[in-house]
């Protein structure tokens, strides 16, 4: 049977439940749970801390505590991600969207400041949060999100909508630049990155609930730089820029995958932890 709760009653038995469960954020996930269901601030939080819990509105907090009591991160829970912070639909087809990702942002924004580039390619695009990004923060340029699974490219589409970027992008099922004849101004990636041997120790919050399409980079990891690499030359444009995400000990592997294929190295960046996470290269001579 569900009782009805006041607010401040019903927080602190929630942050208490996280916490004895060994949740390792049990006030956020509490707070951010509460505010999602009854539609409030963090102001209200306190403001509100009497104010009564209806029935309907404590079964659904009373699901979605034992979705997270069994492991299910927020972000699945409430199928929303914040992701350079815009707020993004995701599906059990699509990654979560990760902070580290945000790299390629950072990189685009200083590489582009005085020309913003026109097109942009962003192979795997999952929920569409790179490219998204990018054409909010480019509002001139176009963009090509390529996925190969559909479900996701539903995603990225709905979440295009969402932001008002949706005339401005073509999105396209391929394996990779399979189906693309275009060449472009930049190219951004997070394609899948870690060994198929590393995927049972992942945490089981990224094994369970992430799908293993966005994970499995093949034996070595490797596998989706090595192809994707050989054709880059040909989809960029002179002049042009591509932004990879990698896996924090993929440096010297990636960059030497992509001097093979004739490609420059331009520069690697770090993310806020100080791993190496975004490769960026140029065209080599066109
Ligand atoms: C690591 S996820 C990145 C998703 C999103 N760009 C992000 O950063 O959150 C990799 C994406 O590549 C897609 N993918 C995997 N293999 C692919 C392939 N052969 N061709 C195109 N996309 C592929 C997956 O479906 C997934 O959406």
């Amino acid at each position: 049977m569900v009782r009805t709760y006041m607010l401040n009653t019903l927080y602190q038995e929630m942050r208490g439940r996280l916490k004895d469960e060994g949740i390792d954020t049990p006030d956020l996930d509490a707070r951010v749970l509460l505010k999602s269901v009854l539609g409030i601030t963090d102001a209200d939080l306190i403001t509100g801390a009497d104010k009564e819990v209806s029935e309907s509105e404590s079964q659904t907090i009373e699901s979605f505590v034992q979705r997270r009591l069994a492991g299910e991160p927020v972000s699945r829970i409430l199928g929303r991600r914040e992701f350079w912070g815009l707020d993004f639909k995701i599906t059990p087809a699509v990654l979560d969207p990760r902070p580290d990702t945000e790299v390629i942002i950072e990189v685009a924004l200083k590489r582009f400041k005085d020309d913003p580039p026109q097109n942009i390619l962003d192979l795997g695009t999952g929920s569409g949060c790179i490219l998204i990004a990018l054409l909010h923060e480019f509002p001139k340029a176009r963009g090509v999100g390529v996925d190969i699974s559909p479900e996701a490219l539903n995603v990225a589409q709905e979440n295009a909508q969402a932001h008002g970027v949706f005339d401005r992008i073509q999105f396209i099922e391929s394996s990779w630049a399979e189906g693309i004849d275009d060449s472009f101004d930049l190219i951004v990636s997070n394609p899948p990155y870690i060994t198929n041997q590393s995927i049972a120790n992942l945490d089981a919050e990224v094994r369970k609930f992430d799908p293993i399409l966005a994970l499995e980079g093949g034996k070595t990891g490797l596998q989706a730089y090595e192809y994707i690499f050989k054709g880059l030359n040909a989809l960029l444009n002179e002049g042009g820029t591509a932004l990879f995400e990698i896996g924090f000990d993929q440096q010297n592997d990636v960059v030497r995958l992509a001097e093979e294929s004739g490609l420059s190295v331009i520069a690697v960046y770090r993310d806020s932890a100080g791993n190496p996470r975004v490769v960026e290269i140029s065209s080599g001579d066109k």
